[in-house]
């Protein structure tokens, strides 16, 4: 018996969920262009180009600037098991899930893995980070940059030249936070740095951005190791422990991306065309005004969220702009409220993870859906569901205050 299904028909959503948000249709489109092989001219160029730009949204001088094919872990995955060999100490702050994550990848590469913890909510200060690099003394720290789970950004100012005084090489996830809020690779003096698409990116979860620059390059080549079948006579490996995953391997990445374009995988023809479009469009906006759009959403949702009494998850001072952290008012079914904001509404918030699992919902305001038509449907939609579960206020008030703000913006 053949069962082939119907076609794909997705019903419409509004995703303001911490990622996947909705992709931006230009980003959609430029997936739908037609395959090029991937040594073709054309092709390579538009592989260039993607450097280029990356090099732009990241604010960084370095050569390497490219994609690796997977989700924004391929990126946490590619550079943490080309830094790090086995034995080497790691140190991990962990302030959410993300951390553990890290933690986690790091002593899968044969790390020495340390953590430090603070409370979900919360973020480590410049200080707390320097103590533990002195009394630990690693090799890399692997620091996330914004963690979706608690919704903060740990400032990563000061970091790298405390890092650089006590040569330690600095890894971040930007996952969250590239495209939505500042990520200063250069002037932050950050290594080593991934992110993903789907989120302040508006591109679809497939592809990882990376930076690394040439104090983990030195890493890499002492590392540097060709597969037989496509090694070049005369190529010099490293003698340096083999990076232990062929497809994260970075120094043969640089082979494939760099003037050599060596074999490796086979380039993921429409992720790169998405992740180009992505950036491009992030670009032409203007990195400024971008950032400034996430800040007045974030403004218009929490006003919003106020006015209907609920209260914000976590230190406001350190709050991502892009996701918003809710806590579930006492006695309030917060997977039923967020089922019925699927199922009548078509907008996806979400919940979280670990100590933070039905506490808080997470309202995603990032890249395409970051907009004042989203944040008034999204916060109109919320107060509707919330008084069929019991929870009832001033009705209208939500909005209301979340208008005061973009009109504010308009006076
Ligand atoms: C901060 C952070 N790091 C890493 C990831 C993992 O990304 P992916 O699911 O694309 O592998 C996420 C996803 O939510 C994230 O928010």
């Amino acid at each position: 018996m053949v069962e082939i299904f119907g076609e794909l028909d997705p019903p419409p959503r509004l995703l303001m969920g911490p990622g996947p948000v909705g992709v931006d249709p230009r980003v959609l489109r430029a997936m739908s262009m037609p395959m090029l092989g991937q040594f073709d001219p054309a092709f390579t160029a538009y592989m260039n180009e993607t450097m280029a730009l990356l090099r732009q949204i990241f604010r960084t001088q370095n050569k390497w600037a490219l994609l690796v094919d997977g989700t924004a872990r391929a990126g946490i995955e590619a550079l943490l098991v080309s830094l790090i060999a086995p034995g080497d100490k790691v140190l991990v702050p962990v302030f959410g899930r993300f951390g553990h994550l890290l933690a986690e990848i790091a002593s899968r590469c044969g790390g020495e893995v340390v953590t430090i913890e603070r409370d979900w909510g919360s973020v480590f200060t410049a200080e707390e980070i320097e103590r533990a690099i002195k009394t630990h003394k690693p090799r890399v720290l692997a620091l996330v940059h914004g963690d979706t789970s608690t919704t903060m950004a740990q400032p990563l100012d000061h970091i790298g030249d405390v890092c650089r005084a006590h040569d330690v090489i600095f890894y971040s996830d930007a996952t969250a936070t590239l495209g939505g809020m500042p990520v200063d690779v250069d002037r932050w003096k950050v290594d080593a740095v991934s992110a993903g698409l789907q989120k302040c990116l508006s591109g679809p979860p497939g592809s990882a951005p990376i930076t690394f620059n040439e104090r983990v390059v030195e890493i890499a080549k002492h590392r540097k190791h060709v597969e037989a079948g496509i090694r070049a006579p005369g190529v010099v490996e490293g003698n340096g422990p083999r990076i232990q995953s062929n497809y994260f391997d970075i120094a043969m990445l640089m082979d494939y991306w760099g003037e050599s374009r060596l074999n490796h995988h086979t380039e993921a023809t429409s992720m790169l065309y998405a992740a180009r479009e992505a950036v491009r469009i992030a670009l032409a906006e203007g990195l400024e005004e971008r950032f400034a759009r996430h800040r007045l959403a974030s403004r218009a949702l929490t006003a919003g969220l106020l006015a209907m009494e609920l209260q914000l998850f976590g230190d406001q001072m350190h709050k991502m702009p892009n996701v918003t952290g809710v806590v579930i008012p006492q006695g309030v079914d917060g997977d039923g409220v967020r089922r019925m904001m699927l199922d009548d509404f078509g907008i996806e918030i979400g919940t979280s993870f670990g100590p933070l699992h039905g506490k808080i919902w997470r309202i995603g305001t990032m890249g395409y859906v970051c907009r004042k038509e989203s944040v008034l449907v999204c916060l109109g939609a919320l107060e509707a569901c919330l008084r069929r579960f019991g929870y009832k206020r001033a009705a209208g008030a939500g909005v209301d205050a979340a208008l005061a703000i973009y009109n504010e913006k308009k006076a």
